[in-house]
């Protein structure tokens, strides 16, 4: 699979993507990540990207040529733009973009977008969540470790991707290992039971209580 990534910070992520699985999978030729500069396709001696936003008001707006420069010859991919404006990123949406061969991240700065860019050079604009940082290079790295993490041979137990949180709209349960007691306070005992039947039945009711307690709203 390969993912463009469309960023004045290229340099942003070059240890996370030579780290860990990420690292290995590229490395596997797994995955491919494209880091495309936006300031090549900048204005001018300053290869400026941004401007005043129109009407007035704080902050810089990113500029919409730039980025359609920078977009068009990738209008064959799939085309995100991270945004606190757009749906909220989860795990139904990762297992779609898994299945994709390529894949484009566009990460704003400043006070965000013209949007001139997401109405004709995006897909899919998403949101990590109802706050907001400073530009989408982090978005971007959350999507690239989820969707890599799905990709056939990247997590060396397949079924490690299929019993966890969000599959089958549940919170993992509790998970424990060695030492069984530590300060005093000991793994539950089913457990270390040895009896299958009955740690699933704990495993489930965990996961269900888990989900109730902390979000319901999975439930619904
Ligand atoms: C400072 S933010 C702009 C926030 C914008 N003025 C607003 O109020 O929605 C700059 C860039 O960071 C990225 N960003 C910030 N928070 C984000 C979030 N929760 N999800 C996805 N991207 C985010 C986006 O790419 C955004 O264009």
């Amino acid at each position: 699979m390969r993912i463009n990534v469309v960023t004045i910070f290229p340099e942003y992520f070059s240890s996370p993507l030579e780290t860990s699985l990420v690292g290995k999978a590229r490395a596997a030729g797994t995955l491919e990540v494209v880091l495309h500069d936006l300031r090549e396709h900048g204005k001018g001696a300053h290869r400026q990207v941004d401007d005043a936003p129109f009407g007035g008001g704080a902050g810089m707006v990113m500029m919409v040529e730039p980025l359609a420069d920078a977009l068009d010859p990738l209008d064959e991919t799939h085309r995100v733009l991270l945004t606190p404006g757009g749906r909220p990123l989860d795990q139904d949406t990762l297992d779609r973009w898994a299945t994709l061969n390529d894949l484009t991240l566009v990460c704003g700065r400043y006070e965000g977008v013209d949007e001139r860019v997401a109405e004709h050079f995006i897909d899919e604009e998403v949101s990590l969540g109802d706050y907001v940082l400073l530009g989408g290079e982090v978005g971007a790295l959350a999507i690239i470790e989820g969707v890599t993490r799905l990709l056939t041979g990247v997590v060396g137990n397949p079924l490690s991707t299929e019993t966890e949180s969000f599959r089958d709209g549940l919170l993992e349960e509790p998970q424990y290992t060695r030492p069984s007691e530590f300060r005093g306070w000991a793994v539950p005992d089913v457990l270390r039971s040895g009896d299958h039947e009955k740690v699933a039945e704990w495993r489930e009711a965990q996961r269900l209580g888990r989900t109730r307690e902390r979000r319901p709203d999975l439930l619904e």
